[in-house]
């Protein structure tokens, strides 16, 4: 359940979601706070996402999760080990959530999953990710949960009016 009453269900990702994930994925580039592409600079392919998905289903340190409300996808996150062998303990992720659904703990939800299946992954040690300096609730929802600032490229992203914005790693040590 969701902040509000509203039932969520998470799940992981099938072949069947590629055509709303693509949409999902220009309705974020559109909505786009915390994001570093520009409309019209992503072009995903049916055949591009439904690779994109397997690749998640056929690593065991990879995972697609996606969020469902009243049967309409609201979101998901996606998470990739690393392959190289001494990081492979390692691994980063992205997600997104359709505005309309922001801020009703639908990311936390997602990412909170992540986190207990990273637990019982038996590989994973360390979760990564990158947040735009501005994004100031991705920031927060990180924090809640644990990550902590590891760094930041200072002035990495210029945006349209000249202005920059730094880019931030953050991390979260499970054991
Ligand atoms: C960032 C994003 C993934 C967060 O997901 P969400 O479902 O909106 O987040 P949640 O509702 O689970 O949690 C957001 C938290 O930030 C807080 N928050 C909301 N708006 C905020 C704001 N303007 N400033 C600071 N904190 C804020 C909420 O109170 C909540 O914290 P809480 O659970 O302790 O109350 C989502 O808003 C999104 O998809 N944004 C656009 C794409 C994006 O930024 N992706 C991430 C790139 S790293």
């Amino acid at each position: 359940m969701l902040k509000d009453g509203t039932k969520l269900t998470v799940r992981v990702g099938e072949d069947r979601d590629a055509d709303q994930l693509i949409e999902n994925a220009n309705h974020f580039i559109e909505h786009g706070e915390g994001q570093v592409l520009v409309p019209g600079e992503l072009k995903l392919t049916h055949e591009d996402e439904i690779k994109w998905i397997r690749n998640h289903r056929d690593k065991p340190t990879n995972l697609l999760l996606v969020a469902e409300v009243e049967g309409k996808l609201v979101g998901h996150i996606d998470f990739y080990g690393a392959s190289r062998k001494r990081l492979l303990h390692t691994g980063h992720f992205g997600l997104g959530i359709r505005e309309e659904y922001r801020s009703r703990g639908v990311g936390k939800a997602l990412l909170s999953k992540l986190i207990s299946w990273a637990k019982g992954n038996g590989v994973i040690e360390k979760i990564n990710l990158q947040v735009i300096a501005n994004n100031a609730r991705g920031i927060a929802l990180y924090e809640s949960l644990g990550f902590l600032e590891s760094g930041r490229k200072r002035r990495e992203i210029k945006l349209e009016d000249g202005s920059y914005v730094d880019d931030v790693s953050m991390e979260l040590i499970l054991k």
